[in-house]
């Protein structure tokens, strides 16, 4: 494991020219792959001069949120977050560690797939990040040069959202449009896994590992608050199926528990004045607090990697500020990583996929029932038939 970590280290912390080249260095030694998995993902600034071209990016889309005059709205806000949004990437080292884990675990995942599945190796994986290098538009003319005929789309969010993957696929039916795939590339889809068992094998082990780290007497004191990130309302009124598939995540979770403690799901992250899905989670750690609950455990259900939202949110801004606030003992669970468990249920899902002739589920290609968004409908007809032509 040690040189896979030590390099994954180092690409994390270098300009993202340099890794573009360092990658293409790497791709002329190994074998052409038959098999390219593009692990899709909104991606984390890795340094801190990258914090602001990531929230302009970020705040632009429209996927993702919608502002009055977004054009112009959307620069200033980015702007004027950078300081602050810098500073909490200092705070856990000067940087997002999401490409380091997304490079483990695509890494370690193509190894198992090379001896799973042997029909279908050489396997390599891709990144393409929506706001930060890799981006969609340097991943996929890499992935083409690679001469890979299979491309798996991965979307590393087990959970669908039309802010998320939808918004990943959005972006490559932009890109495809002016730059087509070749035709003899197979595409197809892995968009959403919110209860494949070794992913609720995996935060059932990890929260597990927890609280055995705890006493007997304090253990079953402890209320598992399973924390995701939160959507507006807005989304959810079109009809977003995110909250539906974190909610499987979870009871699957409590059923391989045996249901062993009381639990709630709660939602972080919000920004901006508009309502988003509550209860928030610091609002619920304070309340709960309040009512005499002083052992909570929160899990970060729709995070499958460590990232400024476990990092800063979770530990910093709850597990300690406000657990010192509210006299509460806030334990946190880590997010997958390269949890064994977790790795192979990224190499079954992939396996599995491919054994069954890849392809695209249908929930996929249906927009929401109240979608108001132009891209959707046009993103999701082109997926169904660049699958489906092959
Ligand atoms: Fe869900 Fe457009 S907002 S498909």
């Amino acid at each position: 494991m040690a040189p896979i970590l030590s390099r994954a280290r180092l690409l994390c912390r270098l300009p993202t020219s340099t890794l573009c080249q360092l990658r293409g260095a790497s791709n002329a030694t190994a074998p052409a792959p038959q098999t390219a998995i593009v692990m899709l993902n909104m991606g984390g600034p890795a340094r801190l001069d990258d914090v602001h071209d990531f929230l302009l990016r970020l705040f632009s889309d429209t996927d993702i949120i919608n502002l009055p005059v977004q054009s112009r709205l959307g620069p200033w806000i980015a702007r004027r977050r950078t300081p602050a949004i810098q500073e909490k990437y200092a705070e856990i080292g000067g940087g997002s560690p999401i490409l380091k884990w997304t490079n483990i675990q695509g890494e370690k995942m193509c190894e198992q797939l090379d001896q799973i599945s042997p029909e279908t190796a050489p396997h390599k994986h891709y990144v393409a990040f929506r706001y930060v290098s890799p981006l969609t538009e340097e991943t996929v003319p890499e992935v083409v040069a690679s001469g890979a005929k299979r491309v798996v789309l991965f979307s590393q969010y087990p959970q669908y959202s039309c802010a998320t993957a939808g918004s990943s696929i959005n972006a490559l039916h932009q890109y495809c449009q002016q730059h087509p795939l070749p035709p003899d590339v197979r595409l197809s889809v892995i968009d959403r896994w919110s209860t494949h068992p070794g992913l609720v094998r995996t935060f059932a082990a990890n929260i597990r590992a927890q609280l055995e780290q705890l006493p007997e007497d304090v253990r079953r004191q402890v209320v598992l608050l399973f924390s995701a990130h939160s959507l507006p309302l807005r989304a959810v009124a079109r009809g977003d199926p995110y909250p539906a598939e974190v909610g499987a995540t979870v009871q699957a979770v409590m059923a391989e528990l045996g249901h062993s403690h009381p639990y709630r799901l709660v939602w972080q992250s919000k920004v901006g004045p508009l309502p988003w899905m509550e209860p928030a989670t610091d609002a619920a750690i304070e309340a709960m607090a309040k009512r005499g609950h002083k052992h909570l455990m929160l899990v970060p259900i729709s995070f499958v990697n460590e990232h400024i939202e476990t990092l800063h949110e979770l530990d910093i801004e709850y597990a300690k500020d406000l657990g010192e606030k509210t006299g509460a003992s806030i334990y946190r669970v880590p997010a997958p990583n390269d949890h064994p468990e977790f790795i192979g249920a990224l190499a079954d899902l992939v396996r599995t996929h491919l054994a069954e002739g890849g392809g695209v589920r249908p929930q996929l290609l249906m927009t929401c029932p109240m979608c108001t968004n132009p891209a959707c409908f046009p993103a999701k007809r082109w997926i169904g038939e660049t699958v489906n032509r092959s």
